[in-house]
């Protein structure tokens, strides 16, 4: 079997912490024990580019249960867990090609190699499977039934791509699902972001003023844990929406060029491009610490930076120190990639349950309405998403009220009033 993982002698660790995860998976656990009896993925080449880790290793299992010939390879250069990679190679025979801190080219080169299985079907984390096909590999689409998409940078990129007109199969946008952006999104984003930043600096969150770049469903995660440990959270948006929503659940809001004078923490979820600038850095404070939680590492202007910073230096694993021409000291996290799987582990196996639930259910799917779909970016149905709500609650030991026949025809009707 071919793959490319640091060091098979890892596998043992990696076994471990595969089922500690799964431990906390029941949804995609009950998934798992159905597909191994009904099958319905049988014979299906599955390409995956997804985060190495613990939960994605419970996903590929469970795929693999039910009977795709799945191969993975990483979504992030920094994101992987090398046990977890050798293990899903020597423990599962799941060809793996992903090694943390590959350079571009070997990133690029394992995510062909995935390609060279003739999937009939991929799985992305920020479409860069969808987008090697359709720009550099066409003659694939040709055998596939469709693709499915795990983030909101990914959608977006979809979304771009079927306005175009050159999407040229049909995709599932999972982020979209209720069950995942809900949750993963907020809760996952907001507690493994604090614990990237707080396992790459250890300084204390208390009494800082911590600045969230960004107010979607990751920055009010980020914004609502930060607080909680204490900091005075300021966000900074774009979007006149967002921003009224900040200032209504109490946060202070500003435009970076005050916000970049007064934080001691910073962390991007933008999504978007150059959001902390040269002329931002430049008027921080002594010891600002400054990372990104988006899908790409584009959101901070790095390259920028390093050429106006009079030196530049590891201060501690995933710490670089940048000395600014005033003698003020800034520091950047994770090579400005996204700091939760960068030092951290990504979202607890929780809330990643959720989203891998609708994953493996969207792929399913995908392979029984592949006849019907068009070449769209669909949502996850929503029978489906409240079929996992239900599965989650249930697996939480909590129990929910249901609608009398009254109440049921009463909300389909109109002409009851005053
Ligand atoms: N994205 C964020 N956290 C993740 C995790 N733990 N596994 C896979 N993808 C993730």
């Amino acid at each position: 079997m071919k793959h490319h993982v640091k060091d098979l002698a890892l596998s043992g660790m990696g076994k471990k912490r595969i089922e500690w995860a799964e431990q906390d998976m029941p949804v995609l656990r009950r998934i798992k024990e159905n597909f191994t009896k009904r099958k319905p993925l049988k014979g299906l080449n599955v390409a995956a580019c997804l985060h190495v880790t613990t939960e994605t290793a419970n996903l590929a299992i469970t795929l693999k249960a039910g009977g795709a010939n799945v191969t993975l390879c990483a979504s992030n250069p920094l994101s992987t867990q090398d046990d977890v990679a050798a293990s899903l190679v020597k423990n599962y025979k799941i060809p793996v090609y992903a090694i943390k801190g590959e350079d571009n080219k070997t990133y690029y080169k394992h995510l062909n190699a995935t390609l060279d299985t003739n999937p009939q079907m991929t799985m992305d984390d920020g479409a860069d499977l969808v987008s090697a096909i359709i720009s550099e590999r066409p003659k694939l689409a040709e055998s596939m039934v469709g693709s499915t998409e795990e983030t909101t940078t990914g959608v977006i990129r979809l979304k771009s791509l079927a306005a175009a007109n050159l999407l040229t199969f049909p995709v599932i946008a999972v982020n979209d699902a209720m069950t995942k952006h809900f949750f993963d999104n907020r809760y996952g984003t907001g507690q493994s972001t604090l614990d990237g930043i707080l396992r790459a600096t250890n300084r204390l969150v208390a009494g800082s003023t911590f600045v969230v770049v960004g107010y979607g469903w990751c920055g009010k995660g980020l914004a609502m844990r930060a607080r909680g440990m204490g900091a005075n959270v300021i966000v900074t948006e774009v979007d006149p929406l967002a921003a009224l929503e900040a200032v209504m659940d109490g946060f202070r809001v500003m435009p970076m060029a005050e916000a970049c004078k007064v934080g001691d923490f910073f962390c991007t979820v933008t999504g978007n491009l150059n959001v902390i600038r040269v002329e931002h850095f430049k008027k921080m404070r002594d010891g600002a610490i400054v990372s990104n939680s988006g899908h790409f590492n584009v959101e901070l202007q790095l390259d920028e930076l390093a050429k106006v910073a009079k030196s530049k230096k590891e201060a501690r694993e995933y710490t670089e120190e940048y000395t600014m021409p005033s003698g003020r000291r800034v520091y950047v996290l994770g090579e400005g990639r996204l700091i939760n799987l960068a030092s951290a582990e990504g979202h607890p196996a929780s809330v990643m349950d959720m989203s891998f639930a609708n994953q493996a259910l969207g792929a399913e799917f995908l392979l029984k309405n592949s006849k019907k779909l068009e070449n769209k970016v669909y949502t996850v149905p929503e029978k489906i998403d409240r079929e996992i709500a239900r599965l989650k609650l249930a697996a939480l030991g909590m129990k929910i009220d249901t609608l009398t026949k009254e109440q049921t025809k009463y909300l389909a009707s109109w002409d009851m009033g005053t």
